[in-house]
Order: C-alpha cells, then sequence, then structure tokens
C-alpha cells in the first residue's frame, strides 16, 4: 500500500487547507482504515475503535500481540459516558482535572467498545488528547479512534512522524505529520476499575497529582522497580518494551563517580570492538567528549531538565539504532517531577541492567 503523507502545522489546523487534510484522514478512518496522527505525548496509530477489521489491521501493522488492549482516543466526555458501563464520580473529577491531557483512564465497558480493541478484555482504556490535530481528527471523523503508539511493538515510541515513517511506512493509509510531539512519554494511565485508583503505567500526569484529585492512589506493584517478578496489570507492560537494538546498561551514583565509570566503561567497550554510544546530559557530555575517543556520545538534554530528557528519550534510544551502535551505557534521570515516568521507561529499555557506583 502508499502511504500518503501530510503535515499540518498544530497552530493551523482550521486552515481549509488543514480542514481538507483532516476531512481525507476521517474519510479513512470511517472506511476502515488507518491515520498515524500526532498527540501531546507521542505519536498514535489510529482506527475507529468500533470497527473489528480496523482493530485488527491496527495489530498486524504494529506486529503486536492481540491480547495487548488499545487505547479509545475521544474529543467530548459524552463518549466516555457512552463507553463506560456506568460513569462514576472519579471519573468526572479525573476529567475535570486532566482533560483533555496526557491521561488514560480505564473503566468497566458499556459493551460498545467490541473485544477486538480491548483485547479481549471487558474494560476499557479511553483518553481525550489535547493535541489540536488529534483533537481535529476525533471530531472530523465522526468517530472514537483506536490508537496505540505508531511504532513497530518492541521499538522505542515515535515522538516524530519521520519515525512513524521509518516503522509503518507502506503499512498504513496515512501519516499526518504535526512535527516534534510535547511531551514524549506515553500518558499516564489510572485504573477506575479496582478497588483504589491504581497507576498502570507512569507518565507526566504524577500519582502525586492524581491523589490531590481522588484523595488516594497507588501504584501497581508490578510497575515498580522492586518488583520485577510481579506481573503488570497493563498488558503493555509486561512485554520488553522502547528497547534500542544495542544492550543499555544504566549507572547511577555520584556525579563524578557515574562520569568515570561512563569514561572507563564505554572505553572498554569500544576497545573491544563494538560500535559503543554514551547517553547523557550536556553537562556531562562536556566533560566526557574531553576525555574520551571513539565513543559517540549523545545529549539527552539539559542536566535535571526531567521535561527536556523526557522529550529527548525515546529519539535518542531510536538514534542508537539507526546509527548500528551495539552497546549503549546512561546516566540515570530520576530528578524533577516526571523522573519517575523516564526511569520506568529507560529501565526497561536496559532490561534491568544498572550498575550503582
Ligand atoms: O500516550 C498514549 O497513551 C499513546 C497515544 C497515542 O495516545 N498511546 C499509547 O498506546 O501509548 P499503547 O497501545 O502503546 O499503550 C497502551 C497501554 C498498553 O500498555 C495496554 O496494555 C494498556 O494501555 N491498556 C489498554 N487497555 C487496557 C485495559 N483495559 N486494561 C489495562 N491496560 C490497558
Ligand atoms: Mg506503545
Amino acid at each position: 500500500m502508499k502511504t500518503i503523507y501530510e503535515t499540518i502545522d498544530p497552530a493551523e489546523v482550521d486552515t481549509p487547507r488543514a480542514q481538507a487534510i483532516l476531512e481525507k484522514a476521517g474519510e479513512i478512518i470511517r472506511a476502515g482504515g488507518l491515520v498515524a496522527f500526532p498527540t501531546e505525548t507521542v505519536y498514535g496509530l489510529g482506527g475507529d475503535a468500533e470497527n473489528r477489521e480496523a482493530s485488527k489491521k491496527i495489530y498486524a501493522a504494529k506486529g503486536r500481540p492481540s491480547d495487548n488492549p488499545l487505547i479509545v482516543h475521544i474529543c467530548a466526555l459524552d463518549q466516555l459516558k457512552e463507553i463506560a458501563a456506568e460513569y462514576t464520580e472519579d471519573m468526572g473529577r479525573l476529567a475535570q482535572a486532566f482533560w483533555p491531557g496526557p491521561l488514560t483512564i480505564i473503566v468497566n465497558s458499556s459493551g460498545l467498545i467490541p473485544h477486538e480493541t480491548t483485547g479481549g478484555l471487558d474494560t476499557v482504556a479511553v483518553r481525550f488528547p489535547s493535541h489540536p490535530v488529534a483533537n481535529a481528527l476525533i471530531r472530523v471523523s465522526g468517530r472514537t479512534i483506536a490508537a496505540p503508539s505508531a511504532n513497530t511493538s518492541g521499538r522505542p515510541s515515535p515522538t516524530e512522524a519521520a519515525h512513524v515513517r521509518d516503522d509503518l511506512d507502506g503499512k498504513i493509509d496515512m501519516i499526518i505529520d504535526g512535527g516534534h510531539v510535547d511531551i514524549g512519554l506515553e500518558s499516564t494511565i489510572v485504573d477506575l476499575t479496582e478497588e483504589a485508583p491504581t497507576i498502570l503505567r507512569p507518565g507526566y500526569i504524577t500519582p502525586d497529582d492524581v491523589k490531590r484529585v481522588l484523595g488516594a492512589c497507588r501504584i501497581d506493584p508490578g510497575i515498580t522497580q522492586e518488583n520485577t517478578h510481579v506481573r503488570p496489570k497493563a498488558p503493555g507492560m509486561r512485554y520488553r518494551h522502547y528497547a534500542p537494538k544495542a544492550h543499555l546498561t544504566i549507572i547511577e551514583g555520584g556525579r563524578q563517580q557515574v562520569l568515570k565509570a561512563l569514561a572507563t566503561k564505554a572505553e572498554e567497550s569500544a576497545a573491544g570492538g563494538a560500535k559503543t554510544a554514551v547517553i547523557c546530559s550536556a553537562e556531562a557530555a562536556e566533560a566526557l567528549k574531553a576525555k574520551t575517543t571513539g565513543i559517540e556520545i549523545i545529549t539527552i538534554g539539559a542536566e535535571g531538565n526531567d521535561d527536556e530528557i523526557a522529550a529527548n528519550l525515546f529519539a535518542v534510544l531510536r538514534k542508537c539504532d539507526d546509527d548500528g551502535v551495539e552497546r549503549i551505557f546512561s546516566e540515570s534521570y530520576e530528578d524533577g517531577r516526571i523522573g519517575g515516568a523516564i526511569m520506568n521507561r529507560l529501565i526497561k529499555a536496559a532490561g534491568h541492567d544498572i550498575i550503582t557506583v
């Protein structure tokens, strides 16, 4: 199949040109086809959420196991009321506080969304994105849109249209390029079908944010670093994920010790003949460039700038793949409001290989 490429400036979705592109995209969705589009978190691969065949196509294009449910994207609160078996006060509170925005809510299903979309579950993940292009696409299509991240299963999520093209060119009907996404980490998932509200995937909205609104919030024990043997509730969090092709090791500890260990370990690896890269802050990059040779130093953002580090994380992991890197060493980035969400992805990418110095 030939994939159509179009560009929409998120600041200009109301122009006739953008509207014409969105009309065409909406037609594709209504006809059961697939359109990749930008959201504030990562790019999504969208299809009509109520169309079983469209969901099957999404799994096929991504090479994703069909027991891993999709998120249903909406553009009005009324759509949540139709999708959920019952509309609860907690849903209203979360919607009021965080929608439109980077939050996904798991609710009991009314049965409207087919099992092909929910991976056979009787619960549904629902998200109301704030990105103007995502919002306009859902509205113009007249449907709710099932959309996983628009990457090949197992690869880092796409934060620019070029990443989507690399993974899905020729496999989907259309890609809408809306530039680099804002946040760069997938949405926070909150499960409201349990006794207490539970975070199934950390993201830009933190457990404290949710707690402030609902009075309580626990974290799925399956996703915390200490419990590598507990099964996460979100099926997608069980798979190897976010992984670059190279083996990645995280080095944590005091600043000077980490710098020294990054330099030594990377030089050892390079001397052994492996194409080696270091992922680090701009400040550390400066120090390492002066100290090492033959190693690719990749800057992820300014030290301590969690928003910038999150926005660059997946692109940096993809760059390692593009450059044919075989061995990666990275600093650790737990500082800041969303440090926990960043480390959740990085630790998975490293397959839990962490050295403390
Ligand atoms: O930011 C995002 O959420 C992006 C953009 C495109 O909106 N989408 C995204 O979708 O990250 P995906 O499919 O890559 O991740 C969805 C996650 C998976 O881990 C999946 O297992 C989980 O949500 N999930 C979906 N429905 C669920 C359900 N009913 N119960 C538990 N987990 C669910
Ligand atoms: Mg994904």
